[in-house]
């Protein structure tokens, strides 16, 4: 591994200003923070770590979602972001999926989406899932062909609850 391969890491204290920096990237669309669930609605990092921590023990009983970020081990910055619900047997139908990410506007068309998904399998498998459900609409090319080249098969559209049109589903087997 080259010194300066980003890793999955969870969020922590040390990675407040990243945060920050993160987020004022995505300053003029923010609804597109996909896979770092509250961020949208916190400018503050360490209300949003706090927040990240109360998903994860599965805030008003829903499932626990795990958030990650992807970072640069040179320089700290935080190049995308991913969060994975679990779920084995949720109602997978009325939400985005088990994973859903982003990358940070200035670091796309690089792989570090594709990368970033294949980093976080083995860590959906470890939590006992068995298959992936991730979904993304045929305009969002990127993520299509992010899911695609993780060896995701399509498998119908859906009417988004959220968006109210169609949405693509797609399953990665981890078996
Ligand atoms: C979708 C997104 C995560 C892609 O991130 P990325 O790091 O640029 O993606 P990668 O560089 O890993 O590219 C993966 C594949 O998608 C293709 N791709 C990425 N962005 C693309 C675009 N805008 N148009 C066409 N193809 C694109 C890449 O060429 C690559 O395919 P290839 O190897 O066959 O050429 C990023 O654009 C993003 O954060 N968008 C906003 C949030 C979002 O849409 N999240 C997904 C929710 S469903």
């Amino acid at each position: 591994m080259s010194i300066d391969e980003p890793i999955l890491v969870r969020p922590d204290k040390s990675h407040i200003p990243a945060i920050a920096a993160f987020r004022k990237e995505f300053a003029d669309s923010l609804d597109w923070l996909h896979g770092a669930r509250g961020l949208r609605y916190m400018e503050d990092p360490s209300e949003w770590l706090d927040y990240s921590a109360r998903l994860e023990d599965g805030l008003d009983g829903a499932p626990p979602y795990t958030q990650f970020v992807f970072v640069r081990p040179s320089s700290g910055k935080i190049l995308g972001m991913l969060g994975v619900q679990h779920a084995p047997d949720g109602p997978v139908e009325s939400w985005g999926g088990h994973v859903g990410y982003c990358v940070c506007p200035s670091e796309r068309r690089k792989g570090y989406a594709e990368a970033m998904l294949r980093e976080a399998l083995p860590y959906c498998r470890s939590i006992g899932l068995r298959r992936v459900l991730l979904t993304a609409g045929d305009e969002n090319v990127g993520s299509v062909r992010t899911i695609l080249k993780n060896g995701g098969v399509f498998e119908g559209y859906y009417i988004s609850p959220k968006h109210g049109r169609e949405i693509g589903r797609y399953w990665i087997d981890l078996n």
